[in-house]
């Protein structure tokens, strides 16, 4: 027989071990906070408070002098300290096949522009400059103008209708050092730093950004192309991943951003769209600054262009010495600063509960209206849980924490912002395992261990197999105040209402429960979670309300083709056996599969917050 070990033993030893559950689970709880997983804390390097890089500015252009003058001024005015900091500027040429009539006219522009950067004195390092024969457009000037030499190399794009702050360069070293060398706040998927001042929200309508008055530095998905601060690893993945979409065909949508509105009107002329949807796949996030009354280290002046019809003027206010607050120079711990996505909403990556205690705030601060939904990942393929998290997103649904086995894929996700129980390190850490008898237990007695926890924390919990998709909100509303459990004999779902926590006594409740599970697992393959707490309950003459879920489901199966949802309809279930490509292929047909084959949603949706 194949298939995984289990170990039988005596009811006598069983009774012994939860004897022991009981001292051991007393006496060793210490509180630490949640631990990230060690793979997304690697360094390029070891810690350097005094590191060797490289840093190069590039500056686009095309055929505004007066804005690459006022630009390049302000880069040669800025402090560089001692160091060597090198200046590449791209021009780019105007489009060839112009009616001739203006074509000495463009030709004097750009030749102007050409003297103004060769006579243009930069004594800080060397001074390339780069001159096209064709118009390439924002999209390869962006593109073309950096492939990183190493890992210590940087690049700060600059437009030219930019003008940046005398403090930028310190500013940006000093966030190079603390942000990229420094191991305790080095994280791989920061890609870069924003100068800029954060404006607007793209998965809301490209609305003002509202920043909160105490926040210095902060996370945000957002590109920032007004002085944009790149990490060469990162910058290395965008340009294969492009190569890849490019080269292919796939077009860089991304529904719900208003930048692919943009792309929809101005196509391959720009390159954010390529960049956000990167960032939207990957999970990553870039450094701002907040300094308040609409001050910048980088401003643009929003001259007529490509972005621009007509010269809108300055977006900011430019930061000078004189205007320092006193805690200008002060870069926290990574830890101390806020992380927000493409709709402004906050994240809290890297949650991976290990211990009781942390378990306890982590349910504190994702419940809503005392009630928290326990999704089991266990046994689902990796598409159809990111299709669910696309619904969850796409429904307002984010009082959920996950539990799963402890795989790159559940790293993963823990580090994109979702709440994630790490179920081996858990169970070590409150003594589970002197407890069960059989390893293949581990995601009951998971589910067992957050369930215990909801309901001393008096919230309502719902456990819910990674098989079931909601399609409406009002699925996790409680249905009957009369019962205080409910079970969903085919689609797993079980509720327990939190007016039984006074009923229940945790440890008792516990070794009860794995008492259970190992006698029925004894007797069968598999078993649900629903299925052993009914027992359990019923044995303490609790009585469980069965849900009928074909009033208010649909099951997904081998047999039946063309189905509709429906009205009334609040999940679509399967059973785990169910092969993953037949319910891709039913859930297309049922137009609830957005998830795209790299594991991202397919659009954005924000929600009033
Ligand atoms: C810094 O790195 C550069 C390029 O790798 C090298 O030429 C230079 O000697 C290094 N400087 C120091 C102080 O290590
Ligand atoms: C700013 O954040 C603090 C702490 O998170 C909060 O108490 C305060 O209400 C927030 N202010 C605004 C304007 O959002
Ligand atoms: C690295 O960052 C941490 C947290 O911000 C800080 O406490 C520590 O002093 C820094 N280390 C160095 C070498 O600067
Ligand atoms: C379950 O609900 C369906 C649809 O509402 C109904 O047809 C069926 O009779 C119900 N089954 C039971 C056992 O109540
Ligand atoms: C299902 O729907 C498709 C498209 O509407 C149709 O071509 C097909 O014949 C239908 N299959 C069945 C079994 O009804």
């Amino acid at each position: 027989m194949v298939g995984p070990k289990r170990h039988f033993l005596p009811l006598l030893l069983l009774s012994l071990s939860i004897l022991f559950f009981f001292s051991y689970y007393h006496s060793s709880l210490p509180h630490s906070p949640p631990s990230p997983n060690p793979k997304f804390t690697l360094l390029p390097q070891n810690s350097d408070s005094n590191p060797n890089f490289s840093f190069i500015i590039k500056v686009l252009t095309f055929n505004r002098l007066d804005s690459v003058a006022r630009c390049l001024r302000s880069l040669a005015a800025a402090n560089y300290l001692t160091d060597e900091v090198h200046l590449h500027v791209y021009v780019d040429h105007f489009a060839l096949g112009d009616a001739p009539s203006n074509i000495d006219q463009k030709l004097q522009e750009s030749h102007r522009i050409l003297e103004f950067v060769d006579e243009f004195e930069w004594k800080f390092g060397s001074k390339l400059v780069h001159y096209r024969t064709a118009n390439v457009g924002l999209q390869a000037q962006w593109l073309e103008a950096w492939w990183p030499n190493s890992d210590n190399e940087f690049t700060f794009v600059v437009e030219d209708d930019l003008e940046v702050s005398p403090l930028y360069y310190k500013f940006l070293t000093s966030l190079i050092v603390n942000y990229y060398y420094n191991a305790s706040n080095y994280r791989p998927y920061i890609y870069g730093a924003s100068l800029q001042r954060p404006r607007f929200v793209p998965g809301k309508h490209g609305n003002k950004l509202q920043m909160n008055d105490t926040t210095r530095l902060f996370l945000y998905q957002l590109v920032g192309t007004w002085g944009q601060l790149l990490f060469p690893k990162p910058w290395k993945e965008f340009r294969v991943w492009y190569d890849n979409h490019k080269a292919k065909g796939i077009k860089p949508f991304l529904d719900g951003m208003v930048t692919t509105g943009w792309y929809k009107k101005m196509g391959e002329k720009i390159w954010t769209p390529w960049f956000i949807k990167f960032i939207h796949t990957r999970g990553y996030f870039n450094i701002y600054t907040n300094f308040l009354q609409e001050r910048a280290l980088s401003v643009s002046h929003r001259d007529a262009g490509v972005n621009y019809g007509k010269t809108a003027g300055p977006d900011s206010h430019i930061l000078y010495e004189s205007s320092l607050d006193s805690d200008f120079w002060d870069m926290q711990p990574l830890s101390d600063l806020k992380w927000y996505d493409f709709c402004f909403r906050e994240i809290f990556p890297d949650t991976v509960v290990e211990s009781f205690d942390e378990l306890g705030s982590v349910l504190n601060s994702v419940q809503k209206h005392d009630t928290v939904i326990i999704v089991s990942l266990f046994g689902v393929s990796e598409l159809a849980i990111r299709n669910l998290f696309c619904h969850f997103e796409r429904l307002n649904i984010w009082h959920y924490v996950l539990v799963g086995p402890e795989s790159d894929f559940v790293f993963d996700l823990a580090r994109r912002g979702y709440p994630v129980i790490g179920t081996n390190q858990f169970l070590k850490s409150v003594g589970a395992y002197k407890l069960m008898s059989l390893q293949d237990s581990h995601a009951e007695m998971i589910k067992a261990y957050v369930l215990r926890k909801c309901l001393e924390s008096r919230y309502n919990a719902w456990v819910v197999d990674g098989n079931i998709l909601p399609v409406s909100s009002d699925l996790f509303v409680e249905s009957d105040p009369s019962y205080d459990f409910y079970i969903g004999k085919s689609s797993e779902l079980f509720f327990a209402s939190r007016s039984f926590a006074q009923k229940v006594d945790g440890d008792d409740f516990i070794s009860k429960f794995a008492t259970m599970a190992s006698s029925l697992l004894v007797k069968r393959q598999s078993i649900s979670f629903g299925f052993i707490m009914t027992k359990l309950l019923e044995q303490k003459g609790v009585k469980v309300k069965s849900l009928n879920e074909t009033s208010f489901g649909l099951k997904i199966d081998y047999s039946n083709v063309n189905q509709s949802l429906g009205d009334g309809k609040q999940m679509v279930f399967w059973s785990s056996d169910t092969a993953s490509d037949l319910v891709q292929k039913r859930l297309q047909e049922l137009g609830i599969w957005i998830v795209n084959d790299d594991l991202s949603c397919k659009a954005v949706v924000c929600h009033q917050s």
